[in-house]
């Protein structure tokens, strides 16, 4: 058991699980300040990266390991997580005006089956704030991704011209961005995965981003790839339109999956609470997601496989059905935050024997 899972765990459970969230988010910001702090988390985290890295679209992934959307929303916390090792972080939701999201409480742990449920709504500081906050961060050497959403007013007909308002704001400061069309606590929001709705959806930003991309080019061209994620409540047929509207419309790749609505997936304590289903009991639906996909798109295409990844064996699941990286969230909270160079160093010595990863090679 870990100095985490031992002694802060406890602690932190004891408070209600947003509060816990935000005293965390304070601390880390408060730490990572002060001169010599994430010097010392990079020593403690170190790993043998060269061997598990790998390069995507001009992007060099320094891990497979990543840090989820909606754990670092307003991005406060990207020196701390590069610090440790996590090869990318992925900040966001962001909106592009600011709102407070949906009355509290509106997160909830359910620790009987390694899950929490949340029923944010997207709270956010808005793009502008969260585009300087980066601005001036140090990042060290992980890759950035940017998720974007929408407003809870903005009506669903004006959806695309949020997200390309976010895509346009933190476009300075982005190397991916992704699409959330997934989240199940905007109202209407999930309807934007069904095929006509996607289509046209991603055919706007892409040619936004596309527009992005010629004007900042200035001969040093970094072209900011798009992703999109979906739920992992999507049937079969559901996930091979996502996967072909994708790839017609230049989409990048795919982070599957949000959380989960689905109600097979709860028990007696989390039933009676509405959002979105993460952690443990949604692995089993991310696992069956990513190797569809996988066997549906090219190789060049980005899947980044998220959803209730704990150790090292379900992170290696998830690479060898065919995810090029994985993401942790509700993992962090029941693990701490040594599961990433934990993650790191196992994926490392597995790999010493084996190099049977996606990405090995590339
Ligand atoms: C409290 C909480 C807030 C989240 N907020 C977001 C969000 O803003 N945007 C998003 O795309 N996903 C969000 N997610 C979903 C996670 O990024 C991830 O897809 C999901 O939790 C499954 O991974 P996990 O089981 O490792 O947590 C959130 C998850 C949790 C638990």
């Amino acid at each position: 058991m870990s100095l985490y899972e031992a002694v802060l765990r406890p602690l932190l459970f004891r408070l209600e699980a947003e509060a816990a969230h935000y005293l965390t988010v304070r601390s880390v910001e408060a730490l990572q300040a002060v001169p010599g702090v994430l010097a010392a988390v990079r020593a403690m985290s170190r790993a043998p990266r060269e061997r598990i890295g790998f390069d995507w679209r001009g992007l060099r992934f320094p891990s497979p390991i990543g840090v989820a959307a909606g754990l670092d929303k307003n991005g406060r916390m990207v020196p701390f997580f590069a610090a440790l090792g996590a090869g990318f972080v992925e900040v966001g939701t962001v909106t592009p005006r600011p709102q407070p999201g949906n009355p509290r409480p509106r997160v909830f742990r359910v620790p009987s089956d390694e899950a929490v449920i949340n029923r944010l709504g997207f709270p956010s500081e808005g793009a502008d704030r969260v585009a300087a906050r980066l601005a001036a961060a140090s990042r060290g050497d992980a890759v950035l991704g940017i998720n974007v959403g929408m407003n809870a007013t903005t009506p669903l007909e004006q959806a695309a011209e949020d997200y390309a308002t976010c895509i346009e704001r933190l476009y300075p400061v982005a190397d991916y961005f992704v699409v959330n069309v997934s989240s199940p606590n905007t109202q209407g929001l999930t309807s934007l995965q069904s095929r006509p709705l996607l289509a046209a959806l991603l055919r706007a930003l892409g040619e936004r981003i596309r527009e992005l991309d010629a004007r900042n080019s200035n001969g040093v061209a970094r072209p900011r790839p798009l992703l999109v994620k979906i739920s992992p409540d999507l049937a079969d047929r559901e996930l091979d339109d996502v996967a072909e509207v994708s790839l017609q419309q230049g989409v990048d790749g795919i982070v599957a999956t949000n959380t989960s609505t689905d109600s097979m997936l709860r028990n007696a304590a989390s039933a009676p609470l509405g959002g979105g289903l993460s952690g443990r009991p949604v692995f089993p639906k991310v696992l069956r997601a990513v190797s569809h996909l996988r066997r549906n798109v090219p190789d060049d295409f980005l899947i980044l496989g998220v959803g209730g990844v704990f150790s090292i064996d379900d992170a290696w699941s998830l690479l060898r059905a065919g995810a090029n990286a994985v993401q942790l969230y509700t993992g962090l909270v029941y693990r701490g935050p040594g599961l990433i160079p934990e993650l790191n160093r196992a994926l490392a010595e597995r790999l010493g024997s084996e190099s049977a990863l996606r990405n090995s090679g590339a």
